[in-house]
């Protein structure tokens, strides 16, 4: 039986994908799912590359953008972009005490080329984190009609945007925490919610998935779709959203783990040795609360003399320049990435299909389980 969702936008399995990679969300998005690139560490000239790929990977299918339009964040860096470099807005003490850190811990510096490199794409693309940054890749987003989703995180989106994209018969979707959210996100005009728990890797709040959907769904009284996000992997957890109501989950740390994922072997290996438990909530990555790999590095910035986390989007500057050199330097001990609950359920590299198959198999055994269930 297809939802509300799927009969708009016909595709068939009722799994979204959240990735940063392409190919991740092409795979899905063939596979029957529906694939959604996060767009916001792109710079605007590279998210243009990234949707040609996938419009010629994906045929007529449709596939969606993620974006993300914070309430609080850095209005000094959201009007210096482009004019300066964000950079230099960071402060001289978050700046040494990351620095300090690293040398104390031996971590090398990048080679000046990949520096050079590594910073001109990290400030393009977190400039991204902003209402500004959004709207300057929703233009982009414009140029390409098989983006039939747009799904902002971090709040709601402005009106002016809303606007925009109900013009272009764009389905508008919002990633939510709480259920009073959802309901100033329907409010505000967006055709779904995204619940997600806080078992989800990336920002996420402090309620549970299971709590939180089914308050998600009354709060906008059924009258938009909900989708469910936080701790899916599983055909089974798949079943208890469809049972709470949700029309779909929303799944991210499990695309991770599979050769789709752009992640270096390096960083692959550090998911596959998590165990649940080492997802935590930690503001270091973004200066929102963001569920990751807790590691040394996360740590030191919550312990006693660390700086005040900086708003959106300097704190994400500072900070993946350091997970660059981390990165390069291959130190599991410093690498501090997001991840959910699941990933303690990712032990070894796999394919974006077999997750797809294995899910959407472990989906209908469970359904049947239930079936008989309800029999008595
Ligand atoms: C590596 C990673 C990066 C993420 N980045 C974003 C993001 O930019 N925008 C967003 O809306 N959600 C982001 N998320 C959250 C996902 O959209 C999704 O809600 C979450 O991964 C679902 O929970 P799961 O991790 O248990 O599958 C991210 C998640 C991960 C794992």
């Amino acid at each position: 039986m297809q939802n509300r969702l799927q009969k708009r936008l016909g595709f068939q399995s009722p799994i979204f994908a959240f990735s940063h990679c392409r190919n991740v969300v092409a795979e899905v998005t063939k596979a029957g799912g529906f694939g959604v690139l996060g767009a916001s560490t792109f710079s605007p000239e590279q998210l243009e590359v990234e949707l040609a790929w996938i419009d010629e990977q994906v045929g007529d299918l449709p596939y969606g953008v993620d974006v993300i339009i914070p309430v609080k964040y850095d209005r000094d860096a959201e009007a210096a972009f482009g004019k300066t470099d964000l950079n230099d807005l960071i402060p001289d003490t978050h700046k040494a005490f990351m620095r300090d850190f690293l040398e104390a811990e031996g971590v090398p510096e990048l080679p000046p080329e990949e520096k050079t490199r590594v910073h001109n794409e990290i400030a393009s693309g977190r400039g991204g984190m902003t209402p500004d940054g959004a709207r300057r890749l929703l233009e982009v987003v414009a140029r390409h009609p098989k983006v039939q989703v747009v799904v902002s995180a971090l709040g709601a989106p402005p009106e002016d945007v809303v606007r925009e994209l109900r013009k272009r018969g764009i389905v508008i979707g919002a990633m939510c925490g709480k259920p009073k959210h959802a309901s100033r996100q329907r409010a505000a005009g967006v055709d779904f919610v995204v619940a997600q728990g806080t078992e989800a890797g990336g920002h996420t709040g402090a309620i549970s998935t299971l709590v939180l959907v089914p308050d998600v769904i009354d709060s906008v009284e059924n009258e938009i779709p909900v989708i469910a996000a936080g701790g899916f992997a599983r055909g089974s957890q798949i079943a208890a959203a469809l049972a709470m109501g949700a029309e779909g989950v929303w799944c991210g740390t499990v695309w991770l783990g599979t050769q789709e994922s752009e992640l270096t072997p390096f960083e692959k290996q550090a998911y596959f040795a998590a165990e649940a438990e080492d997802a935590v909530r930690r503001r270091c990555r973004t200066g929102k609360t963001v569920r990751m790999l807790k590691s040394r590095l996360s740590e030191i910035w919550e312990a006693p003399g660390a700086p005040e986390y900086l708003d959106p989007p300097l704190q994400g500057v500072l900070f993946n320049e350091v997970t660059a050199r981390v990165i390069r330097a291959e130190r599991s001990d410093l690498y501090s990435f997001p991840a959910g609950q699941v990933v303690g359920s990712m032990k070894q590299e796999t394919s974006v299909r077999q997750v797809m198959l294995d899910m959407q198999t472990e989906l209908a055994d469970a359904l049947e389980r239930l079936q008989t269930l309800g029999q008595g």
